[in-house]
């Protein structure tokens, strides 16, 4: 709880005395997050600070080197990154609307307003209105029912540890690709909005999966490492890995045909194939789960987590084809082929993990009707993006996946339940 009586203390305390920072400390000011070169006024050309002359006293070094700081904010103002004038004059003038592009923009990133995406500010909202945190869910029925040794089967268990293993990583491997490799060239303030509540939400969900295997007593080294040791877990998690390096080199640019395509692979592989594929064979088999009335709590906190991933692929669909539309050229044949081929090549994985997860029947469920869920999930991935469905005549095997986080209503889910989900207590199984 705040309180001002805080702010009170010490008000008599005389104020201490620091040192003035060197004005050779000063470092160099940014411009639309990049470094702007150091071209300082002249330091005989700085003014003293007014109020020290109307003031009456002298002023001491610390008050010369701040008016130099000062006097080369100004320099700043009048050079661009590229020491270009024009450019500078650019950066610092009103946005409007037309000048706002998804890549590749010149305009100033640091004004929101005016809005042209709406859509991505809108998840921005409806992004915090559905915050929740991992400790509102008690779990306390959890660790009594995984220290039974008669609580669950051993298959039941590997599911459980498979998923921890690969969830407590890949969230991880999103969220360095969020703000290693994608943010900074999404080059608009909306978008980039809804980027940094996506990039919370994923430490909120690393910390979830990190509260399970914490509150269940694992051997932590043992899940934490399954990205590099099991076989069906590593190879997704270095699918995706491949996606980041191409393009999280700091030299990286856009603004090339082949650069701008790269981008667009990596959102791809992370928003249609990791968040839109990776996701659902793990999170499939711990609802089914809950839906037993197994590991309720796990259950919930991977309950909480579709549906902020279900958010963050429709934004991602959205980003995708936004750019599409704003670029028209770099959606080639050749574009069109490689994204289908990401596509297939992720269900193709994720199905490879269902049957390593799945060697029998449980929960209700197996490898082959996972496999059918997957391509179904596949050809709402390829239609999402304009692309054509491969797998003719499949069904949805899990219709009650489809009410938790509705495949083909899912801005209305949230439309609907925003108010309900702002509580961890309202979730129900029904
Ligand atoms: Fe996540
Ligand atoms: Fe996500």
């Amino acid at each position: 709880m705040l309180s001002w009586d805080d702010y009170d203390e010490g008000l008599d305390q005389p104020t201490p005395v620091t040192d003035a920072q060197p004005a050779a400390q000063a470092k160099p000011a940014q411009v639309n997050g990049a470094l702007a070169p150091v071209e300082a006024a002249p330091a005989a050309s700085a003014q003293p600070m007014p109020s020290a002359a109307q003031g009456g006293s002298a002023a001491t070094d610390g008050d010369a080197a701040a008016s130099a700081v000062v006097a080369d904010l100004d320099a700043h103002r009048r050079l661009d990154a590229d020491g270009s004038a024009e450019a500078a004059r650019e950066s610092y003038e009103r946005v409007t609307v037309d000048q706002k592009a998804m890549i590749n923009c010149r305009a100033d990133l640091n004004q929101l307003v005016p809005f042209k995406y709406d859509w991505a500010w809108q998840k921005y909202l409806n992004g915090c209105a559905n915050h929740w945190m991992p400790q509102e869910i008690n779990m306390t029925a959890d660790i009594a029912l995984w220290k039974n040794p008669e609580g669950l089967s051993e298959d039941e268990r590997i599911i459980v540890k498979r998923s921890l293993g690969f969830f407590s990583t890949a969230d991880s491997l999103v969220a360095n690709n969020l703000v290693l490799a994608i943010y900074r060239l999404i080059t608009n303030p909306e978008c980039r909005q809804y980027l940094l509540r996506q990039a919370f939400e994923e430490a909120i969900h690393t910390h979830a999966y990190q509260y399970c295997i914490e509150s269940l007593g694992m051997d932590e080294g043992e899940i934490f490492n399954m990205y590099h040791e099991v076989p069906s877990v590593a190879r997704k998690a270095e699918w995706a890995l491949k996606y980041t390096r191409e393009i999280a080199d700091p030299a990286f640019a856009t603004g090339t045909p082949e650069t701008d395509q790269a981008l667009l692979k990596n959102l791809i592989a992370y928003y249609c194939v990791l968040e839109g594929i990776f996701f659902y064979c793990g999170f499939t088999q711990i609802l089914s789960m809950g839906r037993r009335n197994k590991m309720t709590a796990t259950a919930e906190q991977f309950q909480y987590i579709l549906r902020d991933e279900s958010m963050h692929v429709n934004f991602g669909i959205d980003v995708i084809n936004q750019i599409k539309l704003e670029n028209a050229h770099l959606w080639d044949q050749s574009m069109q082929d490689l994204a289908r081929d990401m596509i297939l090549e992720g269900t193709q994985l994720e199905i490879d993990y269902a049957r390593d997860t799945m060697p029998r029947g449980v929960l209700g469920m197996n490898a082959t009707m996972m496999a059918e869920y997957l391509q179904f999930i596949a050809n709402r991935r390829l239609a999402q993006i304009g692309l054509g469905e491969p797998f003719t005549g499949v069904k949805n095997p899990f219709p009650w996946m489809s009410e938790m986080m509705d495949l083909k209503k899912e801005k209305n889910f949230f439309e609907t339940r925003v108010v309900d989900y702002q509580g961890a207590a309202s979730l129900s199984w029904d």
